[in-house]
This record gives structure tokens, sequence and C-alpha cells, in this order.
């Protein structure tokens, strides 16, 4: 059977979206997958950037992370996206990425992919569940395959209970739930359904 693919694809401006991904990779890499973790470009001015410490400090740690294009979409077989929440909505740097997909979405590239998301707000109940939701809304115009969590397995009850995708409550001191199986659980569930798919 051939490998799946996974693309972990995140925006982060304080590092809990990051973390989210590397332990999508994590588990990705431990379930036999080839992944690439990848972040969108920033569209945020540095200044904007500068005036936070969480934000610049996290930008400077994470300039080496490579920034998702077309190809690896393109290469993908599995996407898992993380994204932080902004105003109920996905932040302007996700959807700038998404929009910047049609080229692929109209030569047929995008379908099949299969996808989940993951998501954080400040607030327990601070729009995770509509970020999410509004990054399968995109994907059902890809053609994607949305892998949610359902509740597949009991680590998700443990995290919060989100059958959409793993989200987590982002305070000052850092992550409020401990969501790390439920990250795993989702990610190696993503590969089991990308793998089916794959191989037929
Ligand atoms: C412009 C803006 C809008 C935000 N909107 C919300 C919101 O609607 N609900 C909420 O709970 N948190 C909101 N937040 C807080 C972010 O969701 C939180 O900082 C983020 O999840 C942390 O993720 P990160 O560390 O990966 O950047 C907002 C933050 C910013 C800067």
């Amino acid at each position: 059977m051939a490998n799946v693919n996974l693309a972990v694809i995140y925006y982060s401006s304080t590092g809990t979206n990051y973390e989210l991904a590397k332990w999508a990779e994590e588990a990705g890499k431990e379930a036999g997958a080839d992944v690439k973790l990848l972040k969108v470009p920033e569209l945020a001015p540095q200044e904007a950037i500068d005036s936070n410490p969480a934000w610049k400090e996290h930008a400077e740690a994470t300039k080496d992370v490579p920034e998702a294009t077309s190809d690896d979409i393109e290469w993908a077989d599995a996407i898992i996206f993380s994204t932080p929440t902004r105003f109920g909505n996905v932040p302007s740097q996700m959807k700038q990425f998404l929009d910047m997909q049609g080229g692929l979405w109209a030569n047929g590239k995008t379908i099949n992919k299969v996808v989940s998301a993951m998501s954080s707000a400040q607030n327990p109940h601070g729009g995770q569940e509509k970020t999410i939701q509004a990054i399968y809304t995109s994907m059902m115009h890809w053609g994607a395959i949305i892998a949610a969590p359902g509740y597949s397995d009991p680590v998700i009850f443990g995290a919060g209970g989100n059958p959409y995708g793993t989200s987590v409550t982002a305070s000052e001191n850092g992550m409020v739930e401990d969501v790390e199986g439920a990250v795993k659980h989702q990610a190696k569930r993503t590969i089991e359904v990308a793998t089916k798919i794959k191989n037929g």
C-alpha cells in the first residue's frame, strides 16, 4: 500500500495552532505517512507583529517553517488545517491561502483530498466550531472528503468533545484543555481514511 502524503497546514500568531499542528505532524509520522508541516504566509504588517511580544517571538521562532504552496496541496492526499478563530471565522491569512488555490480547483486538483480541521479561540465557546465549519465549507467546494473526528474515540470527550475537529481554549497561560491525544487521534483517523481512498 502506498504511503499517504499528509500536509499539516496552519496559521498561528502566538503558537497555539503551531503546537496543535506539531502534534498532528508527530502522529502522522507515527502512522507511517509522509508528512509536511507548513505555515500559511503572514499578511499582517510588521508593526502589528512587533506590537505584540508573543506574536513577535512566535514569528521569529518559526521563521524557518516552510510556507504552504499550491504544489503542497497537489502533493497531499490528506490535509489537516489548524487555525485560530478571528471574530468567529478563519483569519485572513488562512482565507487568502485557500483563495489562492483557485487555479488548482479549476483543474480538478483539489478533488478527493481527505481533510480535517482544528481550531483555537480565547474563550471556551469563542467560535472554534464555526471556524472549523468555515474551513469545511470551502472544502466542500474543493470536492474534498471531510474526515471529521465525530466521537470516534473516547479521547475526544476528554478534550472537550468537539466532533467537528479538535479545538482548544487558548489562554494567556497556554492551552486550557489537554487536547494532545485528541489531535493525535484526529491525525491518525485522517490518515486512515486517506489510506482507504488512496489505495481503493
Ligand atoms: C482579531 C482577533 C479576533 C479574535 N476573535 C476571537 C473570537 O471571536 N473568539 C475568541 O474566543 N477569541 C478570539 N480571538 C483570540 C484568538 O482566537 C486566539 O488568540 C487564538 O486562538 C490563539 O491562537 P494562536 O496562538 O495559534 O495564534 C481573536 C484574536 C484576534 C487577534
